[in-house]
């Protein structure tokens, strides 16, 4: 490998809420004495980012002024090559792009221009936690549509969506695409089906990509754009440079809105708070990372992240009876069902939790995702990090 996938990073003290948040409200308890810390909750990486990135910042901090800007063109170019090299997105144009603080504030304004509060909003079950506080905080009602596992893939299941759709007169729709945290990268079959249902029920879409880049060996990812002209048009999609490169401390994504009217009315809806303008930091973070460098970068990081993931499905179905995961396809993310374990040994989540914990192996409670019993985890790490936490499990956890 080029790039450095296996040192030990440092993080204490280097403002990181995945190494110093544990202990604290719903995160994972501290580890006990004689155990340090494995962060594998909050949904960052513990690898160093591109140096590219780091070089860009620097190079601007140097300049001895932060004063009120605007985009440069190159922030538009560097994100139509991108989506142009990366997803074979075609006639893509700087007025399609704009710019979002964060995914979750790009998915609020959508929502806010086409609902009413205490509206109804479609989205799947398992469902990532922001996409639940979110919606709620901002005062719309989500209305679940469960995945199901078949033939060990996690599906969308249609008529289900179609039901909740005609019968509770919904017309916006969440849909996150790779899925957090099943790890679902969508077929194109599957989201023309559901583009189609969409279309028919007259809904908003909002198409969260931000894990688009995070696409393991054997797939690819489909904007939700491309299948139909009327996707083209109904979807307001959201992507960013954060999860990819690691940058989501330095705060920025962009949305990509084909249709005026969307957004016109996103764009309307962002500006209100005044708080939706760009860093001048994070604008050449972007800059950076979209360089040859990232890349090449971006390729290597997903092989790394697919060696863990083979090792972990490995450990578990060796090691772990009871204990299983659909494999996921893109992100680094593994979604692990518990259910099994836990009957059989007359145990609860929180008892899993608690001992994963207590020896440092600082999962996160799959209950806030919609999975009865089930943790997520991070697989973003050195390999021998997650080799640690797997041996730490067996020893500790399933097989103490
Ligand atoms: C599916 C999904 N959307 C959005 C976000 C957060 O994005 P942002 O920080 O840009 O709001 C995350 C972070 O984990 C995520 O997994």
């Amino acid at each position: 490998m080029k790039y450095d996938f296996t040192s030990r990073l440092e993080r204490a003290g280097f403002d990181a809420v995945a190494v110093d948040g544990v202990g604290k409200g719903n995160a994972p308890a501290a580890p006990r004495e004689g155990f340090d810390l494995i962060p594998m909750w909050v949904a960052d990486m513990n690898f160093p980012c591109v140096p590219s990135v780091q070089r860009a910042l620097v190079a601007r901090a140097q300049h001895p002024v932060f004063g009120y800007f605007e985009p440069r063109e190159e922030y538009f170019q560097k994100i139509i090559e991108w989506q142009h090299r990366r997803n074979g997105v075609e006639g893509l144009e700087p007025r399609h792009i704009g710019y979002e603080n964060g995914v979750l504030g790009g998915l609020v304004s959508t929502l806010q221009s086409f609902c009413n509060p205490g509206d109804k909003v479609l989205v799947h079950s398992p469902t990532y936690i922001g996409f639940t506080h979110s919606i709620e905080n901002a005062g719309f009602r989500i209305v679940n549509s469960p995945l199901v596992i078949r033939d060990g893939v996690w599906r969308m299941d249609f008529d289900d969506m179609e039901q909740k759709l005609a019968e509770q007169r919904i017309h916006a729709v969440v849909f996150c695409s790779p899925h957090n945290p099943c790890g679902r990268v969508w077929e194109r079959e599957e989201i023309e089906q559901a583009m189609e249902l969409f279309r028919r029920y007259g809904c908003t879409v909002v198409s969260d990509e931000i894990w688009s880049d995070i696409i393991l060996p054997g797939h690819r990812h489909v904007p939700t754009q491309s299948v139909s002209e009327d996707a083209r048009m109904r979807t307001v999609a959201l992507y960013a440079p954060s999860k990819t490169f690691n940058l989501a401390g330095l705060v920025g994504s962009y949305h990509v809105i084909y249709s005026d009217y969307l957004r016109d009315r996103v764009n309307s809806a962002s500006s209100k708070s005044c708080y939706n303008e760009m860093n001048v930091l994070s604008m050449h973070a972007l800059l950076g990372a979209y360089e040859p460098e990232g890349y090449e970068w971006v390729d290597e990081l997903r092989q790394v992240i697919a060696g863990n993931v083979d090792f972990a499905l490995g450990y578990m179905a060796e090691h772990f009876e009871g204990v299983t995961a659909c494999r996921p396809q893109g992100t680094y993310m593994l979604f692990i069902d518990c259910g099994e374990w836990c009957r059989a040994h007359g145990k609860g989540i929180v008892d899993v939790e608690r001992a994963a914990w207590d020896v440092g192996v600082a999962v996160q409670d799959g209950r806030m995702f919609h999975g009865p019993c089930h943790v997520r985890m991070n697989l973003a790490l050195p390999l021998s990090r997650v080799q640690e936490a797997f041996d730490r499990l067996d020893r500790y956890v399933f097989n103490a």
